[in-house]
């Protein structure tokens, strides 16, 4: 059989993606992101996301299929996020590639956004295989993964609290840097000193679970205090500094699992690993060890719809059945559930 022409969507948080896969070539992939709709906010407001779905969905779609050069009836298989995610947005999604699957007589395939962030790296590299640690880190979830195959995972740690990418939203609005946070601190960090404040690295006794929300305590007291003396610290120093502690703590993570389950190779996926020096460090510490090292392009690193086109294509590939037209979005999905 030919690889799979797949067509993707995503709508679980606030970007809508679309793209069009065949096999694991990425052959179009379109976004409509709504960082400015929810900027004034200061955060994704589910109704409002839900909202700009609906209004960007139709025309990315016809974007997505226009740009790979295609007819819709040469598509094999519709893919969709199912969840987890919110649940206004989602549906917006996942009604809509339903429709879609059942106008054009296709199969639909529901899935997991996070196995989504896993197969980023398997879209990006070609030799991106399991075993592998892969580290997971995005607005809403933080978690490190044993894909001891493809479609068998082990979820190693999790956060007890925040999410890393939350954290960064979180003390970015905080700091007055605006949103999404990542970006911002990842920008504002620049030419700063990671070493100016020493911010606080949580559960240090748990081996792969993360913690952020003492950090966020810390810094809160830090830029009180701070303001009660009259001082003024250095912006790029602040955010240097949280940055260095966030990052920290996922590259120890990251390796306390690769050394205990004894892997070759780590992969990334998720928001946060676009970071610039999240990147750097994984970077250093994986040539250290003569670790394989398997993190996406930026673009693939946050959400996307040939990530989730890309969990079709392999479960296509695997002969597994499509999904009943029955079936509905479930915002509570956990990859090994
Ligand atoms: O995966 P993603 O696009 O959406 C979710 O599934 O949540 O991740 C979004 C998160 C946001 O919290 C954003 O602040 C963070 O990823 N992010 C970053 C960077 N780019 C995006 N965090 C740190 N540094 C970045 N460069
Ligand atoms: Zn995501």
């Amino acid at each position: 059989m030919s690889d799979p022409l797949v067509l993707g969507f995503e709508t679980s948080c606030d970007e809508t993606g679309v793209a069009v896969i065949e096999g694991y070539e990425v052959r179009s992939s379109v976004l409509a992101s709504q960082v400015d709709v929810h900027a004034r906010f200061g955060g994704v407001v589910p109704e409002v996301a839900a909202r700009a779905h609906v209004e960007a969905i139709r025309p990315l779609t016809h974007q997505a299929i226009t740009q790979a050069g295609i007819h819709p009836d040469d598509i094999d298989a519709i893919a969709v996020t199912q969840g987890p995610g919110l649940i206004g947005p989602l549906m917006v999604g996942y009604s809509f590639a339903k429709s879609f699957a059942y106008a054009l007589g296709k199969p639909l395939y529901g899935i997991d956004h996070m196995e989504g962030h896993l197969f980023a790296p398997r879209l990006s590299f070609g030799d991106f295989e399991p075993p592998a640690v892969v580290i997971l880190a995005s607005g809403g979830h933080s978690q490190i993964v044993h894909v001891k195959a493809w479609g068998e995972y082990e979820i190693l740690g999790s956060t007890i609290d925040d999410a890393a990418g939350e954290a960064f939203d979180k003390l970015a609005r905080f700091m007055g840097l605006g949103y999404p946070g990542g970006p911002a601190i990842d920008m504002e960090s620049e030419g700063g000193d990671p070493d100016a404040v020493r911010f606080p690295r949580a559960l240090r006794d748990r081996p792969y679970d993360f913690s952020f929300s003492g950090l966020k305590t810390s810094v809160v007291t830090y830029l009180e205090k701070a303001r009660d003396a009259g001082e003024l610290p250095s912006r790029p120093d602040v955010a240097a500094s949280i940055q260095e502690a966030i990052v920290d703590v996922l590259v120890d993570k990251t390796f306390n699992a690769v050394e205990a389950t004894g892997v070759e190779v780590i992969g990334g996926g998720g928001g946060v690993l676009a970071n610039r020096r999240l990147r750097e460090r994984l970077a250093e510490e994986a040539d250290r060890r003569g670790v394989g090292l398997f993190i996406p392009e930026p673009a693939l690193c946050t959400d996307n719809g040939a990530m989730i086109a890309s969990v079709a294509a392999a479960k296509i590939e695997d002969g597994i059945p499509a999904d009943d037209l029955a079936e509905d979005v479930t915002p509570g999905l956990r990859l090994d559930g």
